[in-house]
């Protein structure tokens, strides 16, 4: 297969890493700024290879599969790699966390081929050109039982990801987002790791918010019990307190927020169902206050 991958960040660099190292498919890292060579780090080992890279949307051609790995506000910046990526049976995956990718996606994209994602595993880029990669749980990404998630779950064999179709992807997705809409918005506001989440009052507040995405997420037809919030946060702090979340360290960087693809997700499925969510929304104001620079 002909295989673009377009955001050579923590996901990107590790996914264009293990299809390249498969040896099965021509890889192309679609990028801002050139890189050769680059290193794959795993528990196994440290291996170094060189990847084909592409500067330009005009130097590239439509492709098998597109996998878009930038953060969701940056997809709209992807649309000229799109427009020269995407042929007539070529898919699109979006390994970004959320809900809704295919709304994310230029209009010129058909939702039919594009395939949604929930990335399991921690993928971090130490350097321009070095990547790690930690497996989370015994499944790396999981996509929708379809015929096009189904493809996208073969494209994976033979290489250290391992990928599956999940029976109830919507539900899947939407518990990956609450866990990440609880712990983002408040490790970035706090800008402290996990650790704040033993707080008393941070746990409190967590819970607020996870009891109004819960109620969304039910009235959205996510198979969540009424009462997953607690269960969803004793998830949650089963992580280690020292991890920063991306949030978190893209505050620190000064860089944009996933607010929107978060926090704001929450706010405008309860807005189209009729689910009030004032936390969610206190919480995003001052998300897009940090992230704003001073009026
Ligand atoms: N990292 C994880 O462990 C993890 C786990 C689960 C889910 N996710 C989700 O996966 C998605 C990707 O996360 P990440 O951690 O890989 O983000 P990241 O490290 O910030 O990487 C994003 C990359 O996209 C590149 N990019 C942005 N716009 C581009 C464009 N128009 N053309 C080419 N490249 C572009 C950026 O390039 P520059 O370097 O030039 O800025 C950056 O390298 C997010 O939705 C995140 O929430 C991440």
């Amino acid at each position: 297969m002909s295989v673009a991958v377009i955001g050579m960040g923590g996901i990107g660099g590790a996914v264009a890493a293990c299809l390249a190292l498969s040896g099965r498919h021509r890889v192309t890292a679609c990028v801002r700024r050139s890189i050769g060579e680059i290193t794959l780090d795993t528990a196994e080992g440290s291996v170094r290879l060189a990847l084909d890279t592409a500067t330009s949307p005009a130097s590239v051609n439509a492709v098998d599969w597109v996998l878009v790995c930038t953060k969701a506000h940056d997809t709209a910046s992807t649309s000229s790699w799109l427009k020269r990526l995407c042929g007539p049976i070529t898919r699109v995956a979006m390994m970004q966390n959320g809900i809704g990718h295919a709304d994310r996606v230029p209009q010129f994209v058909s939702a039919s081929a594009v395939v949604p994602t929930v990335v399991h595993f921690n993928g971090e880029r130490t350097a321009p050109d070095h990547f790690r990669l930690r497996h989370a749980s015994h499944q790396d990404v999981s996509v929708p039982d379809t015929e096009a998630g189904r493809s996208f779950v073969h494209l994976f064999d033979g290489t250290s990801l391992k990928t599956a179709c999940s029976a109830d992807f919507h539900t899947l997705q939407w518990s990956k987002l609450l866990i990440n809409a609880a712990a983002n918005p408040v490790t970035a506001l706090t800008r402290q790791r996990l650790a704040v989440l033993r707080r008393d009052d941070i746990r409190t507040l967590c819970l607020r918010l996870l009891d109004e995405g819960v109620a969304v997420a039910r009235a959205d037809g996510a198979n969540l019990a009424e009462d997953a919030a607690p269960r969803i946060f004793d998830a949650l702090m089963e992580y280690p307190p020292e991890v920063g979340t991306s949030m978190y360290l893209d505050s620190l960087e000064g860089r944009p927020l996933e607010a929107d693809a978060l926090t704001g997700a929450i706010i405008d499925a309860g807005t189209r169902l009729g689910i009030p969510t004032p936390v969610n929304e206190t919480l995003l104001a001052l998300l897009h206050a940090i992230s704003a620079p001073e009026a």
